[in-house]
């Protein structure tokens, strides 16, 4: 049987990262998790606690309070997929709303969120056989990674499949408020002096501005059988 191995997946806001890390992790019987889900719980968190006023983070009372937030992971039996809890309540749906997403890069440039965050996935992924998508795995979170993929795709393509999202849900946006967010978090998470968004020396790069869903897949499923070698 091939070695368990640990698989970083990092890379831009809708890129197709989180799809392609699910299905990979599902064809290698692996453990998936998104740690965007992660950071936006937390964003969650401070959304609910009013502790945003104006767009403006109050940075030191989320930090005083971050005791007190419990993030996890439960399989949904309708989905097979795994829902983000916070504090056992389930948050799924409200952390992909474009509210949060106006608010999670701020709430992830803060070390003490980070410091937690890291510590808990570093737990999560322990044993291996997991494959984590995310912005810092292959950098921060598992330097040790034995495979590494940066992906990214022109800033108009990302926006067009999350602007499809969002309206697919039923949420009231427009392509470009979309394209000001995924611009907006391209350069405060590429510039945050803490784990910022890069290119890890030794990952694989993919561009999957032109690939299609299958495409990427396949691509990557031959990286990790060559990676467990
Ligand atoms: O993958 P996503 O779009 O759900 O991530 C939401 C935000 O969380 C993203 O703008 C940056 C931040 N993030 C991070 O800083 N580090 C990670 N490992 C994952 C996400």
């Amino acid at each position: 049987m091939d070695r368990k191995i640990t698989i970083a997946i990092d890379g831009h806001s809708s890129t197709g990262k989180s799809t392609a890390a699910k299905q990979l992790a599902q064809e290698l019987q692996y453990i998936y998790v998104d740690t965007g889900a992660m950071y936006r719980a937390v964003s969650y968190f401070a959304l609910s606690e009013n502790l945003v006023h104006n767009e403006r983070l109050d940075s030191q009372k989320l930090i005083d309070r971050l005791d007190d937030i419990t993030i996890t992971f439960k399989r949904n039996e309708e989905t097979d997929r795994a829902d983000v809890y916070l504090n056992g309540q389930n948050i799924e749906q409200q952390i992909r709303t474009l509210e949060v997403s106006n608010i999670v890069s701020h709430i992830a440039i803060i070390s003490e969120v980070r410091a937690k965050l890291v510590a808990q996935q570093q737990a999560m992924g322990r044993d291996k056989g997991v494959v984590m998508d995310g912005r810092d795995i292959g950098t921060v979170v598992f330097p040790d990674a034995a495979l590494k993929v940066f992906m990214t795709a022109t800033p108009e393509v990302r926006a067009q499949r999350r602007y499809v999202e969002l309206k697919q849900r039923g949420d009231e946006v427009t392509l470009d408020e979309v394209l000001h967010n995924v611009l907006e978090r391209d350069r405060i998470d590429s510039t945050r002096e803490d784990s910022p968004l890069i290119q890890a020396d030794d990952a694989k790069l993919l561009d999957t501005s032109t690939m299609t869903r299958e495409e990427q897949f396949e691509l990557l499923l031959e990286w990790a059988k060559e990676a467990m070698e």
